[in-house]
């Protein structure tokens, strides 16, 4: 039986150096796009899948991504006492259900493998959705519920993949495929960045996932893989056999905000979805192409 999927992970503990200096008091998923911080749009897929419990794994100086989440008592009675409701209103999407967030730490930066390990005593023996904040996806309907749909079909792990071009198969978790119907595709084999001329395929891992409980065990082994980090990649791989594993070709557009030139670009994008925004964003570009 498929168990219904209830549960988040977030890695956030990261250094976020590629975007020093703005990170160097603040975590990188603290930035907005166009206004919303990166892990507030996490949050908001993550309940449009149904999912009611977070995990936010965290490090040092990361403290505003719990408290972007609490209630801003002063900050919302000033608004009220001078009946700013439209602002108010913006706060909407940083109401959660009190209790639904925890925290653990990773002391140490062993890789995205070992994070998700740190979060085990929260995923329990339950299935577990993982989210990257870094990846933005703009869908109609959001990444991670196209992710809970297909894995109630499928049941098992099921991962978001898309095609890159092969000389970027060294930034990914690269699939090797099975059976392929165009939207789901077996999963026979995952390596975590490889060489172009190295790479099974160029159907790669989008930071979104549906886990099954067992790959905890696979982290807990510690083993050093690409990067000389702990994988999660690796730890996936050896469930392939044991339990369905499948890829989705997810409809929508993926934006790398790690990444400086894929941050402008989703900033751009979300943009132009923007009705306050879109006619004045759109005649501004020109000037600029
Ligand atoms: C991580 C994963 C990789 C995946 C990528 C998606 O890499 O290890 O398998 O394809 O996220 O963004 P990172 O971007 O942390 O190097």
């Amino acid at each position: 039986m498929t168990k219904k999927l209830r549960k988040a992970v977030l890695p956030v503990a990261g250094l976020g150096t590629r975007f020093l200096p703005a990170t160097k008091a603040t975590a990188k998923e603290m930035l907005p796009v166009v206004d919303k911080p990166l892990i507030q749009y996490a949050i908001e897929e993550a309940l449009a899948a149904g999912i009611d419990e977070f995990c936010m794994v965290t490090g040092r100086g990361k403290a505003a991504l719990v408290e972007h989440f609490d209630i801003a008592y002063e900050l919302e009675a000033t608004l009220r006492e001078r009946n700013k409701t439209e602002a108010l209103d913006l706060l909407e999407g940083t109401r959660v259900e009190p209790g639904s967030i925890l925290t653990v730490r990773q002391q140490v930066p062993h890789g995205l493998g070992h994070a998700i390990w740190c979060a085990r005593a929260f995923i329990g023996d339950d299935p577990f959705a993982i989210l990257l904040p870094d990846d933005l996806v703009l869908a109609e309907t959001p990444c991670l519920a196209q992710l809970a749909e297909a894995y109630y079909e499928t049941g098992g792990n099921i991962v978001a993949v898309t095609e890159v071009p092969r000389e970027h198969t060294n930034r990914y978790g690269i699939l090797k495929t099975g059976r392929d119907d165009g939207r789901l595709v077996e999963v026979k084999g995952l390596v975590e960045k490889p060489a172009p001329d190295k790479a099974p395929s160029n159907l790669s891992i989008i930071g979104r996932y549906i886990l099954m409980p067992d790959v905890i065990k696979y982290l807990a082994l510690m083993e050093r893989g690409a990067g000389n980090e702990v994988q999660l990649t690796d730890g996936m791989a050896r469930l392939i056999g044991e339990q369905p594993f499948h890829g989705l070709r997810y409809q929508g557009t993926r934006f790398d905000c790690g990444d400086k030139v894929g941050f402008l670009e989703a900033q751009i994008a979300f943009a132009l979805k923007r009705p306050d925004m879109a006619q004045a964003v759109h005649a501004f570009l020109k000037k600029y192409v």
